[in-house]
């Protein structure tokens, strides 16, 4: 095959779709949304799908997918009419090419481009703007969620029935527990996949700007949060940072049905990073505009409650990296992982990850060790007895009874957020005491 027909298949064609030898798609990017529509498939469910199965017409022996994984020749310039499961019919031109291994053919890639009829002219509204992941402003989809843990599976299981609804969901998990990932993966689940996914971040909301960011500035023609969002989703972000005297407006704006004469049809996601309950005790949150947002609540648990899903996170995130990067052999110490594991992680996977990144800048070798990981995780770990035996070289009972007693201070003071006299009264010693051994242990 010539580089250059393939080159330029590229720049002529609109869609990319690459199968594996039974024309199983395990790749695509279609220009053509409205194609998965018609056929009637998430775009997770178009990933396993076969070609064939996909289309009324397309049989083993129409099929230029098959027909090129069959010969082990290329198709080029091949028109076709195609009709989808759902009826719909368009003209398909298509270059389909064998990806050969020892003289077989393991898949086919396909380069296409689609004509319409006339009648059919409104397909190609959506057809200029929408890659998916790309220009409905996503990046994730609810399969990008690593876990491994029951409670959180559970979660993901309630955001993937979410999906089927236009009900809004409330979000609730610490700072980097994820939420992005599943607010942008509902809406690629859901049938407003095609349309905009928007963010509106509560945390740069003033009294001078959210009635602009809402409802755009007529005379400068700048269309506002919620226009872009017409027939999409609207994550709003960090619901918790915004001023309660300003929530009034926001629940207003969420209950428009129409805006500049036309009917507003939004998805709404919220996010917040504290306790529900404590925002609603303290006054922070709104009642109304809570139960308003609030209709399917969705909690993500902190990382230091499912570390089970530490080694997974890290395994992944290595093998991205060693994927993209030129050290293609990186891994980790038995001794990283028990860290990791002793540690309470307040930043959750955002901080796992900057940690991991943090250790790759210190690299010399192919291995992370415990001395490539950031000071601050180690000074704050939670050591189990064993750990302590195990990280104390002398071994000696005082040195392993000062690291015990260190440890055990450390953790009364994140109990108490660092107030010493608080620390002192728990532990039943005096507050001088327990700064002296605070000093000593490099505690403050
Ligand atoms: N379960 C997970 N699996 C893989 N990556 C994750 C997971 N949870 C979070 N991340 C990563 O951690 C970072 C923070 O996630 P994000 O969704 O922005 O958190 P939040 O919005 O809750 O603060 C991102 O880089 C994200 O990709
Ligand atoms: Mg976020």
């Amino acid at each position: 095959m010539e580089l250059q027909q393939f080159a330029q298949a590229f720049s002529e064609f609109d869609n990319v779709l690459i199968t594996d030898d039974k024309g199983c798609a395990i790749f695509y990017d279609l220009a053509d949304l409205n194609i998965l529509l018609e056929i009637g498939l998430t775009p997770d469910e178009f990933f396993h799908s076969t070609v064939t199965d996909n289309y009324q017409n397309l049989s083993p022996e129409t099929s230029t997918v098959f027909q090129v994984i069959q010969t082990g020749q290329p198709v080029l310039y091949y028109e076709q009419q195609l009709t989808t499961l759902n009826g719909f019919s368009y003209l398909s031109l298509s270059s389909t090419y064998p990806i050969m291994e020892h003289g077989k053919a393991i898949g086919a890639i396909e380069f296409s481009k689609h004509f319409y009829e006339t009648k059919q002219i409104k397909y190609l509204d959506n057809f200029l703007g929408h890659k998916l992941y790309r220009d409905n402003h996503t990046t994730y989809r609810l399969e990008d969620y690593i876990t491994t843990n029951a409670e959180m599976k559970t979660q993901l299981e309630k955001a993937r029935r979410s999906a089927q609804k236009s009900a809004p969901v409330l979000l609730t998990g610490e700072t980097g527990t994820g939420k992005d990932i599943i607010a942008q993966g509902i809406h690629n689940e859901s049938e407003r996949y095609t349309k905009p996914f928007i963010t509106l971040n509560c945390s740069t909301l003033t009294e001078d700007n959210i009635f602009t960011q809402l409802y755009g500035s007529g005379n400068e023609a700048k269309s506002g949060k919620l226009q872009e969002a017409n027939g999409g989703t609207l994550l709003i972000d960090h619901l918790n940072l915004l001023d309660i005297s300003l929530q009034a407006k926001l629940l207003h704006a969420v209950d428009i049905k129409v805006l500049n004469g036309e009917p507003l049809d939004i998805r709404y996601i919220t996010t917040v990073n504290e306790d529900v309950d404590k925002l609603l005790a303290e006054k922070r949150l709104r009642e109304d505009l809570f139960y308003r947002l609030n209709v399917l609540q969705i909690d993500l648990p902190p990382l230091r409650l499912r570390k089970e899903d530490i080694p997974l996170i890290l395994d992944f995130y290595i093998q991205f990296y060693n994927e993209h990067t030129l050290q293609k052999n990186i891994s980790y110490c038995n001794e990283v992982i028990q860290l990791f594991y002793a540690y309470h992680w307040p930043g959750n996977v955002r901080e796992l990850k900057n940690a991991l990144e943090s250790a790759y800048n210190n690299l010399l070798g192919d291995e992370i060790l415990v001395e490539h990981v950031p000071e601050r995780i180690k000074k704050n770990v939670q050591h189990s007895t064993q750990s302590i035996m195990q990280n104390n070289q002398s071994g000696h009972l005082r040195d392993l009874t000062e690291a015990y007693e260190r440890l055990i201070i450390a953790e009364k003071l994140r109990e108490t957020d660092g107030r010493l006299a608080e620390t002192a009264r728990r532990l039943g010693i005096s507050r001088q005491l327990l700064k002296y051994k605070c000093l000593k242990y490099e505690l403050l």
